[in-house]
């Protein structure tokens, strides 16, 4: 297929951009993947009917619609609406022989979420997913799940395929090494069905989708603040009531393009109804301390969730005293856009340098390698370490073939890259960005020029 200023070959799921653009204009970005995982689970153990809108058109969320089915609750889907006729606390059905077979696909949060419903159930299940999954770390749900009670195996007792036999599960306390919203939203998943009440702490605030989304359906939950996570305290045997609930604009898909404004000369965007989420906002708060130009209006509470309206422009962006380092909490938060984020920093006068970070490793690539890999290719200088990276900038960047290595946010901070580059990027497998963005190259197409 031949776009103005993207060529894409469908055969190879090449994608070459030519650079220097910019990007003007205004677009949308999907639904929140992660609320839109969190809605449709929690819709399915409903007692009735939910109607979500705006659910996200990410891969990994079909994939949750996919398992939902099988476990025989009723889905409709229609574009971004979708209906759920949730089948209550043990509404769960295996349509033919047990064990129930279900395909994540890519979707880290997909296994490891439903996992926590599974483990409860009265169903045998299997879950596997692609070879990307297939290398993603499952002992850190395993290990509370099993502490409830659980009956979970997996292979090399830590990666998919898992094997689960539901039986009833009992309340724990559980203080998780990790910050991972994955775990927690696990934990609490069975702690929904489990006897007791399941108290759950984190090093650090993680993404609190679901702690926001639970009274939507119902349930009563209490949070103390303590230290730098929180504890959060879930009594068992609730029943959820239905919800109508309105997913906001996926902040990490509006990543890619704030970043191509603040660092494309000459651009400016508007982006509609993203969610702000605070614990999900870190990167705004990031660049603005750079010194981007990021103005947030419209701001209002949907759900409990923030949600607001962005315009972003190019911005000579520069760290505060020649070095921004960032570690510690905001990590948890930012996650997600680190890709994005060196990529960015490659603009930015100063040093800027991540640590603290070492989960990035164990994500759909391991993104410390795949990041340095990529700004390598392209000519840029990047110090590698074993929790994260520093970029001293501004510096040139080049076009060159950069490899997704399969990774979503990988293919599209590249596709980013592309903009401030001389020359042509090539990514590869870069049909990948449907994970968490469909339309990311049709909406870049539309926006950017050179
Ligand atoms: C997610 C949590 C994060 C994030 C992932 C989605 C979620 O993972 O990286 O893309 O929806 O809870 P961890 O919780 O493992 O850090």
């Amino acid at each position: 297929m031949q776009l103005c200023n993207i060529a894409k070959d469908i055969m190879s799921s090449i994608v070459r951009i030519n650079g220097p653009a910019q990007v003007n204009g205004e677009i949308t970005v999907p639904g929140d993947k992660s609320i839109s995982h969190r809605a449709a689970l929690l819709a399915a153990i409903a007692n009735g009917a939910s109607k979500i809108t705006g659910f996200a058109s990410s891969a990994d969320c079909q994939a949750t619609l996919d398992c939902i089915r099988k476990l025989g609750i009723p889905v409709q889907q229609s574009g971004g609406e979708v209906i759920i006729a949730g089948g209550g606390a043990d509404g769960f059905q295996a349509a033919g022989s047990e064990p129930v077979h279900l395909w994540a696909g890519n979707s880290g949060s997909t296994i490891r979420m439903i996992a926590g419903l599974l483990a409860g159930s009265s169903l045998d299940s299997e879950i596997d997913g692609d070879p990307s999954l297939r290398r993603r770390p499952m002992r850190r749900i395993m290990s509370p799940l099993r502490l409830m009670g659980a009956q979970i195996e997996a292979r090399e007792d830590n990666y998919p395929p898992l094997r689960i036999a539901g039986r009833p599960l009992r309340a724990i306390h559980y203080d998780s090494p990790v910050a991972s919203a994955q775990i927690k939203t696990c934990v609490l998943m069975a702690g929904l069905g489990a006897c007791g009440a399941t108290v759950f702490t984190e090093p650090a605030q993680s993404r609190n989708h679901t702690e926001l989304m639970l009274p939507e359906f119902g349930v009563s939950l209490t949070i103390d603040e303590c230290g730098p996570g929180r504890r959060i305290v879930l009594e068992g045997g609730q029943q959820l009531r239905p919800v109508n609930y309105q997913v906001p604009g996926d902040l990490s898909s509006a990543a890619f393009f704030i970043a191509a404004a603040l660092v494309a000369p000459g651009s400016s965007l508007a982006i509609k109804g993203v969610g702000l989420n605070p614990t999900r906002s870190g990167f705004l708060d990031v660049l603005d301390g750079l010194g981007g130009g990021i103005i947030r209006t419209n701001v209002r509470t949907s759900a409990g969730e923030p949600v607001g309206d962005l315009v972003a422009a190019s911005s000579r962006l520069s760290c505060a005293g020649g070095a921004t380092l960032l570690s510690g909490p905001v990590i948890a938060n930012i996650i997600d856009e680190v890709p994005m984020l060196a990529v960015v920093a490659t603009q930015v006068h100063g040093r800027l340098e991540v640590r603290g970070a070492r989960e990035l490793r164990i994500k759909e690539s391991d993104r410390i390698r795949t990041v340095v890999e990529g700004i390598t290719a392209m000519g840029g200088q990047i110090q590698e370490f074993d929790d994260g990276f520093a970029i001293e900038g501004p510096q040139r960047l080049v076009g060159a073939r950069v490899s997704s290595h399969g990774d979503h946010r990988i293919a599209m901070a590249f596709a980013i890259a592309g903009l401030i580059a001389n020359g042509t990027i090539e990514i590869d497998d870069a049909d990948c960005a449907a994970v968490s963005f469909p339309e990311f190259y049709s909406t870049l197409e539309r926006v950017m020029r050179n």
